[in-house]
């Protein structure tokens, strides 16, 4: 089966086309993958824009989908529409939405809504081969600029979320913290280019929620810490900033998921999201998760931030497991979790 995901969720107009074959093993090959990413129009206002991001959404849409599509597959090729319709910001959410109701139509395809956070649950089962009863049970981590998510997966479909954060996402964090130090918007790239000439043990910022024993989160807190110490120190170390801040946020979300991985007896830990693309954090929990002799799944850097790829692969999931809800009438769901 061949599907054609679209996602609008955020500030790219992200549309793969990705064919897939099987039930609780899905097999997956991508196609063809574009991404248009609008940072450098949101970029002067520190952050994206809603109604911005719509309009760019819909002149984007059809030329992104000729992209996808190229000179080899036409949309007759395409058996099913997947969709983000949430998490997201509204109206730009609702520019994809109505792009893929009106291809549907026009072509008389399928199309099913799609949670953006199972795009990203599922993201790490993409590109590589695997044996279901050797990944589950799993803990999945989901980190981004609007989640911060840890869940059990029982199997591919089920899930229980043991822990969320209570305020900032860990994108956020980043995002907020890069504009305390005058880096451009998004902060998490910036953040982390900056760190590696840095020393993440030059500043004892908090560990938050470390302490306690639910797996949930706090980084408002974190940011705040950051913000006083730059007040208080005038002369300081912009370098040193971005490495023990990175550093704070790697030790809290790699000890809450190993403490879970351990807790849940899980097989594998999955790891997906925006925030995903660190090196640093991908190689400090690979560290770990090497001693507890499970597997640790993630996907490449460009399926951790947003694509359409992840959202024709979680379609394609539900859909074949009888979880997806073919509509005619897609609503945007802004605030849409786990
Ligand atoms: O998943 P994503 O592309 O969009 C959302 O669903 O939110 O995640 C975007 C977030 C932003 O907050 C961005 O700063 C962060 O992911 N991010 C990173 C890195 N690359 C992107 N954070 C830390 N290190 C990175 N290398
Ligand atoms: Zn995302």
């Amino acid at each position: 089966m061949k599907i054609l995901g679209i996602e609008t969720s955020c500030d790219e107009t992200a549309l793969a086309l990705v064919e897939a074959s099987g039930k609780t093993k899905p097999r997956f090959k991508i196609l063809a993958s574009a991404v248009s990413s609008q940072i450098k129009i949101h970029r002067p206002f520190g952050g994206v824009v809603p109604n911005l991001a719509k309009r760019e959404h819909i002149k984007n849409l059809p030329i992104v989908l000729k992209r996808v599509l190229g000179k080899k597959y036409g949309m007759k090729d395409v058996d099913l529409i997947a969709v983000t319709n949430g998490p997201g910001l509204e109206p730009a959410l609702w520019a994809g939405i109505n792009f893929a109701l009106e291809l549907g139509e026009k072509y008389k395809k399928l199309v099913v809504p799609v949670n953006h956070l199972e795009g990203h649950l599922y993201s790490p089962l993409i590109e590589g081969k695997f044996e279901a009863k050797s990944i589950y049970p799993a803990v999945g981590l989901i980190i981004s600029g609007g989640h911060t998510i840890l869940v059990v997966q029982k199997n591919l479909t089920t899930w229980e979320k043991i822990g969320e954060t209570l305020d900032d996402a860990v994108g956020e964090s980043y995002d907020k913290v890069a504009r305390l130090l005058g880096l451009p918007y998004p902060g998490g790239p910036e953040i982390e280019k900056l760190a590696k000439s840095g020393k993440p043990d030059a500043i004892p910022f908090p560990r938050p929620m470390t302490k306690t024993k639910n797996y949930d989160f706090s980084f408002s807190g974190l940011k705040t810490a950051v913000l006083y110490y730059l007040r208080d120190n005038p002369k300081y170390k912009k370098a040193d900033v971005a490495a023990s801040f990175e550093q704070s946020t790697i030790d809290v979300m790699v000890g809450k998921a190993i403490r879970a991985a351990r807790e849940y007896r899980a097989k594998s830990v999955f790891l997906g999201g925006g925030v995903a693309a660190n090196m640093a954090l991908r190689g400090a929990l690979e560290k770990e998760i090497k001693k507890l002799k499970i597997k640790f799944l993630t996907p490449s850097l460009k399926l951790s931030t947003d694509n359409g790829t992840m959202i024709a692969a979680a379609g394609y999931i539900n859909l074949i497991n009888g979880k997806a809800r073919p509509a005619k009438e897609i609503v945007a769901e802004s605030n849409l979790n786990l």
